[in-house]
């Protein structure tokens, strides 16, 4: 465990970044599928709360997430505001190239740090994952930003462990290809604070100009602390889940991110600055049960901010 870092410190003062993913991972494991127009409106209001970033869509195969099978309509169909990313998530050279017909900011590549599911999810090993960035890295040159999501980082539901040192092994494959953005996924949240801290720390120092972001599930309820140690760690981007909605359909157990607000709310009590209005947020998530015909995790959508002061009974 390294030591918290300084207040005075730069990674400290340092502002967040939040990559809103509700209608890409929220969304993919939802039984109904959300209408065209509502995913629409949502990243219409999501482009105006302050996230820096919007996973909008998936050019998965319509067969494996039937739930996104309107990429391309919602990708065309929503308003960009100047300051936002618009990312998409692409298994495979067909999704890249359906992305950037739709003009996506960045292409958000996913790949497996473990063989299992790397086969569940995408029906390809690694090296196969690997192959198809090499040549859409090409392709994209000049178009879309790269990032790329390294899956099962921290643990994975069939393999169990997966060692650090080759989840730092599938990192240098990606640095080798020219890819400077990597997100680690805790797919299943099997990740712990301590775990995280440690691989946050080795992989910053090693590619100290990659941009690293932390993308963690509150399957075991170790979301915000896992978000907490990464911050600790000196990562400032961060992925998560209006609602706290999400998860991979082809992980068993999986379920819901980080929840936006949440985390928001934690960074910003904390007196970190998000760049994100939490209100509109909130407002947003007391939408998405009417939405996703459910309830969500999200406590502060719930409870309200801490900021909030009741009138005394009597
Ligand atoms: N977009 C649209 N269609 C696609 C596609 C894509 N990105 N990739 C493959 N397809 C289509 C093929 O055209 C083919 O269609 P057909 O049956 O009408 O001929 C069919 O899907 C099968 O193609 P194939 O190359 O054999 O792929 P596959 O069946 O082995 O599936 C993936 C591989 C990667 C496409 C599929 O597993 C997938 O999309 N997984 C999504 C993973 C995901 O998004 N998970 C959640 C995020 S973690
Ligand atoms: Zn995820």
């Amino acid at each position: 465990m390294t030591a918290l870092p300084r207040q005075d410190s730069p990674s400290a003062l340092a502002p967040l970044h939040i990559h809103e993913v509700c209608v890409r991972d929220g969304f993919q494991i939802e039984p109904v599928f959300v209408p065209t127009e509502r995913k629409i409106e949502l990243v219409n209001a999501l482009s105006r709360s302050g996230v820096a970033k919007i996973e909008v869509t998936s050019f998965s195969s319509p067969k494996a997430i039937p739930a996104l099978a309107d990429a391309e309509d919602v990708m065309r169909g929503i308003d960009r505001v100047e300051g936002v990313e618009y990312a998409a998530l692409v298994p495979n050279v067909r999704g890249a190239e359906r992305a950037l017909a739709c003009g996506v900011d960045e292409l958000n590549l996913v790949m497996s740090a473990s063989a299992s599911h790397s086969q569940a999810n995408l029906r390809m090993t690694r090296e196969q994952s690997l192959a198809q960035f090499a040549s859409i890295v090409d392709a994209a040159a000049g178009q879309a930003a790269i990032n790329a999501s390294l899956s099962t980082a921290f643990g994975c539901p069939f393999d169990g462990e997966v060692p650090a040192d080759e989840v730092l092994g599938w990192v240098a494959r990606l640095v080798d290809l020219g890819i400077n953005r990597i997100a680690l996924c805790d797919t299943t949240g099997m990740a712990n604070p301590a775990q995280v801290q440690r691989l946050f720390h080795a992989v910053m120092e090693r590619w100290p100009d990659v941009t690293f972001t932390a993308h963690f599930h509150d399957t075991r309820a170790m979301g915000l602390a896992n978000a907490l140690a990464a911050l600790n760690a000196g990562i400032t981007h961060f992925d998560a889940s209006l609602g706290g909605l999400g998860g991979c359909p082809f992980a068993p157990g999986a379920s819901g991110n980080v929840c936006t607000e949440d985390m928001v709310h934690m960074f910003e009590a904390m007196g970190r600055h998000t760049g994100v209005d939490l209100d509109r947020l909130l407002t947003l998530a007391r939408q998405l049960p009417d939405i996703v015909g459910h309830p969500v995790p999200g406590q502060v959508m719930k409870a309200g901010p801490t900021t909030r002061r009741y009138p005394l009974p009597g």
